[in-house]
């Protein structure tokens, strides 16, 4: 069985707020308050294995599990990640398929600097062309001339030795899996969905875990959704944000 190894700190370059460079994609794949390298050293901790099963529900594009697989690496374990992105549109799921993801440099000097990054992390990046200025379109939006580029970002190589599919699943129905996992990621879903919605999505999600298994819903839980957590999963805050006061994974305790 691989074993711990003392990790080597994260090295994401974060631009600060209110910098350019926070409007770009570059975020969907690194990106901050999600928590998803201490969901993986939680689940690793709790079962004592690097070696992980992992589900994304809501997937969308498959930029945040592949943001989750190359922090994962760069941190310098070399277990197995068995990862399963559900998601109910398919058009975004054949775009996680391909593992190919597209980032917008706003400016050339970004562009440069995600390569960089990208590159660090293990994506194989391709340059395109520099595509052009985007121009001021007269309804407010742009108020200047800028340039952009555009980068590929293939995952196909910070996949590689990991188990990885996606699966067309509505939610709010029940998985196919029950006390498996690891660790669940439902990130940015629940405020799209109505008390009685989320509670469900919860309820289906809940199940699935393992006995030392996590669920993580980001920072968007509400007092219905931890009375839910509790009283019928029996699912107690194991980590909150890092303020100490938004809980966002959940486990027996
Ligand atoms: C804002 S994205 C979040 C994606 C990803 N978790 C993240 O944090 O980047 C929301 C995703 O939820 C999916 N979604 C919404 N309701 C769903 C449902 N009931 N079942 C499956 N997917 C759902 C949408 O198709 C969309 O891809």
């Amino acid at each position: 069985m691989p074993l711990f190894r003392d990790p080597p700190p994260i090295e994401v370059e974060v631009p600060a707020w209110g910098d350019e460079a926070h409007k770009s994609p570059y975020t969907e794949l690194f990106r901050i308050g999600t928590y998803l390298p201490e969901g993986y050293r939680l689940a690793m901790a709790r079962k004592g294995s690097v070696d992980l099963t992992v589900d994304f529900a809501a997937c969308s594009d498959g930029s945040e599990m592949d943001g989750f697989l190359a922090q994962y690496n760069r941190d310098g374990y070399q277990g197995v990640i068995e990862a399963t992105g559900y998601d109910f549109n398919e058009g975004v799921l054949q775009a996680a398929r391909t593992g190919v993801h597209t980032v917008v440099g706003e400016k050339i000097a970004s562009a440069a600097r995600y390569e960089e990054v990208l590159t660090r992390f293990g994506f194989k990046v391709e340059d395109s062309p520099e595509v052009g200025e985007v121009v001021p379109n007269g309804a407010g939006m742009e108020n200047a001339p800028r340039k952009i580029k555009l980068l590929t970002a293939d995952a196909a190589p910070v996949r590689e030795g990991h188990r990885i599919r996606f699966v067309h699943h509505d939610l709010l129905e029940p998985l196919a899996v029950e006390g498996e996992r690891d660790l669940v990621f439902a990130n940015n879903l629940l405020y799209h969905l109505s008390d009685e919605q989320a509670a469900r999505v919860i309820r289906n999600l809940g199940v699935t875990l393992a006995e030392h298994g996590i669920l993580s819903l980001g920072l968007h839980v509400t007092p219905e959704n931890q009375a839910v957590l509790k009283e019928e999963l029996g699912l107690e805050p194991v980590f909150t944000d890092y303020s100490g006061t938004v809980p966002v994974m959940f486990g027996r305790a």
